[in-house]
Order: structure tokens, then C-alpha cells, then sequence
């Protein structure tokens, strides 16, 4: 099934051409992502009203650029897959009812998909997915998710930790905008922090036995040291930032070595922004599970995992209604199991 799959659920305007035949068996025509990362940067966050705004200004400029890049016509077109959540209320409208409008005026049916569901299933989008198999864990790591779950098949999912408060991302990006990187940091805090081996600070090892992830007393520590080092030379900067991608990373990888433990899982999937990070992937080799991370551009927000999503969900005949709205809140273990 020739699949358009949209994506606009935060800050990234997104589009993308696929074939999907089942979830191990795709093809990527076409993707394009629109970031609005320099829009909100002068704010140190994403303004959701201007997000929506820029998403409408872009969306369908963005399609049209998916479906000629793809080098198809619009009718030959078999299915629309977009997000329906969870995300900013404002931005999935606008994917979502430019979906609808797209779906009605070329008489195709429409996936609403859950974003989670997409970050999920990314590694399939890669050629290494191929060797992922039913059950496995997966730890998705993003701006606005931190996520523990057991895949039992595509759509069954299972929760075993979530964040209580900040995400790891948050956490990476609030860290860095304390250290005057500019927004969203993360991704700049990690680069500092991999130029150095060692460092003389240290953070606390949190959530070591609590349930779930929370990453707001990690925060409160990260201020505190921040505070009270001179930091003088870049070196120092540089130091700092290390301790904070430790404590990150650590309290990422307690919760998943429980998990591995407990569920006797032999893979394990690490997605969304943060799966990115370096440090993260290389503790998370070192347990003895096998690690599909996707590739950098299927990490962050892309609209080739909702195409994927989508895609097998049409094609086992689940389809979204043109009456059903957005979910701005959507726990990916509550989708329609097919
Ligand atoms: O999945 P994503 O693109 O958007 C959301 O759905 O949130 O994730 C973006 C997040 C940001 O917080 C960004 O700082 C973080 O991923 N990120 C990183 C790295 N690259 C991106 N955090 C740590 N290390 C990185 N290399
Ligand atoms: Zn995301």
C-alpha cells in the first residue's frame, strides 16, 4: 500500500511517501521534515500557539514537496496515515484536519496514529529491523516521552515505567539552557560532553528503586552544581556537561537492566531524540541484549514511522473516522490492538 504519512505533533512540520506491505517489509519514496527549531530558539522552548501556526504556514508545501520527491501522482496514493496524538493540541489539529481534507478530496482512507506507536516501530524503517522479532522491550526517549515498554506484537504494548514529571530530553535541554546553549541543547551539551573522558563532578544516582522515570530532583542537582562551579574555561564547561549526560544516561539504563532482568527479553529497541545520544547507546550495548536504535533521522519526530504505523493499520482494515478528533493525551498501550 502506497502510503502519505503526516506529522505534526510538536515542532517538526514532516511528510513522507512509503510503501508498507506489512511491518517488517516497507519502502522509504520520499521524506521531508520542516524543523521549527530556529523559530522557537529565541523563546528557549517550543511557543505551541506559533508552532500550530508555522505547522499550517508549511504543511502543505511539505506534502507537495513528499509526494514529487516520491516522483508519484497524487492519485496513485492507496492510504493517508497522520498523528492524532499525543502531542500539542493546536499542531495535531492542523495535521489532522489537513489529513481529513486530503483523505475526502482523493477518496482514501485515513490512520490516526499514536506518535508513541510511530517512534516504536521506527527501527523497522531500517534494514536492520529486519532481524527484530516479537516480544522486546522498548525505551523511547524524546523531548516530551520517557517510556518503558514490552512489545508483545505490533499494537500490543505493555507499560512498565513512564516519567512522573521532565523528560529525558527536558532534562538534557534545561541542563544545557543553564549552561547557555542555545535551545534546544541537548544534542550541543552532549557533543561538549563527549570531547572529555572524565569528570571531578557528580550528580546523584536517582530512581535507583522508585517506579517510573522522574528526572526533577536530577534537576534541582544539575542547578545546584551549576550554581556553585566557577565555570571559567571551556574545559569546566565541558566537565559539567559529562556529569549531567552520566546522570541521564544512568538513571535511563537502571530502569532498563531491571527490565531486561525481568522480562528475559533478548532485544531491546532504544528510540525517539534522545536515542541519538552516543553515550546512552554505548551503556546500552553493554547489557546483554541486542540494541536496534534507528538511524539519526528516524530518532527524532519524522513522518515515515507514522507512515509505517499507518500503513499497517490500514491495511488490516482499522481506519480513523472523519468525526473523531485529536488525542492530546494518548497512552500508546490504549491504541486499537489489531
Ligand atoms: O523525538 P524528538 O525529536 O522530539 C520529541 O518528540 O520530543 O526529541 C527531541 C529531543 C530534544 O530534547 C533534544 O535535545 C534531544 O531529543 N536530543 C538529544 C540528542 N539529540 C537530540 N539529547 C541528548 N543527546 C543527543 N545527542
Ligand atoms: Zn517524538
Amino acid at each position: 500500500m502506497l502510503v502519505l504519512g503526516i506529522e505534526t505533533s510538536c515542532d517538526e512540520t514532516a511528510a513522507a511517501v512509503l510503501q508498507v506491505d506489512a511491518i517488517n517489509r516497507c519502502s522509504i519514496k520520499s521524506e521531508i521534515v520542516a524543523s521549527q527549531i530556529d523559530l522557537h530558539a529565541a523563546y528557549g522552548g517550543v511557543v505551541p500557539e506559533l508552532a500550530a501556526r508555522e505547522h499550517l504556514k508549511n504543511l502543505s508545501i511539505t506534502v507537495d514537496q513528499a509526494i514529487n520527491s516520491a516522483g508519484i501522482k497524487q492519485n496513485e496514493l492507496e492510504g493517508v496515515a497522520v498523528t492524532r496524538g499525543p502531542g500539542l493540541k493546536g499542531c495535531l489539529l492542523i495535521g489532522l484536519e489537513f489529513a481529513k481534507g486530503f483523505a475526502l478530496a482523493n477518496s482514501l482512507p485515513l490512520s490516526g496514529v499514536n506518535h508513541i506507536e510511530g517512534h516504536l516501530v521506527a527501527p523497522f524503517l531500517e534494514q536492520h529491523g529486519a532481524q527484530l522479532r516479537f516480544p522486546h522491550l522498548a525505551l523511547i526517549v524524546s523531548g516530551g516521552h520517557t517510556e518503558l515498554h514490552i512489545v508483545e506484537k505490533f499494537s500490543k504494548y505493555t507499560c512498565l515505567q513512564r516519567t512522573i514529571d521532565d523528560a529525558a530530553g527536558e532534562s538534557f535541554d534545561k541542563s544545557a539552557h543553564l549552561l547557555n546553549f542555545p535551545y534546544p541543547g541537548g544534542a550541543a551539551l552532549a557533543r561538549l560532553a563527549d570531547t572529555i573522558a572524565e569528570t571531578p563532578h557528580k550528580l546523584p544516582l536517582v530512581m535507583r528503586s522508585s517506579d517510573g522515570f522522574s528526572f526533577s530532583g536530577l534537576k534541582t542537582a544539575i542547578s545546584l552544581l551549576i550554581k556553585r562551579t566557577q565555570i571559567s574555561s571551556q574545559e569546566q564547561r565541558a566537565q559539567i556537561c559529562l556529569a549531567v549526560q552520566r546522570a541521564i544516561v544512568e538513571a535511563l539504563v537502571i530502569k532498563v537492566e531491571a527490565a531486561i532482568k525481568q522480562c528475559k527479553v533478548q532485544q531491546l529497541v532504544v528510540s525517539g531524540g534522545v536515542a541519538a545520544n552516543a553515550a546512552l547507546r554505548k551503556r546500552l550495548a553493554e547489557l546483554k541484549v541486542e540494541i536496534f536504535a534507528p538511524s539519526l533521522a528516524h530518532c527524532s519526530d519524522n513522518a515515515s514511522m507514522i507512515a509505517l504505523a499507518g500503513g499497517v493499520r490500514l491495511i488490516a482494515s482499522d481506519y480513523m473516522q472523519m468525526g473523531q478528533s485529536v488525542m492530546a493525551r494518548w497512552p500508546v498501550e490504549q491504541v486499537r490492538q489489531i
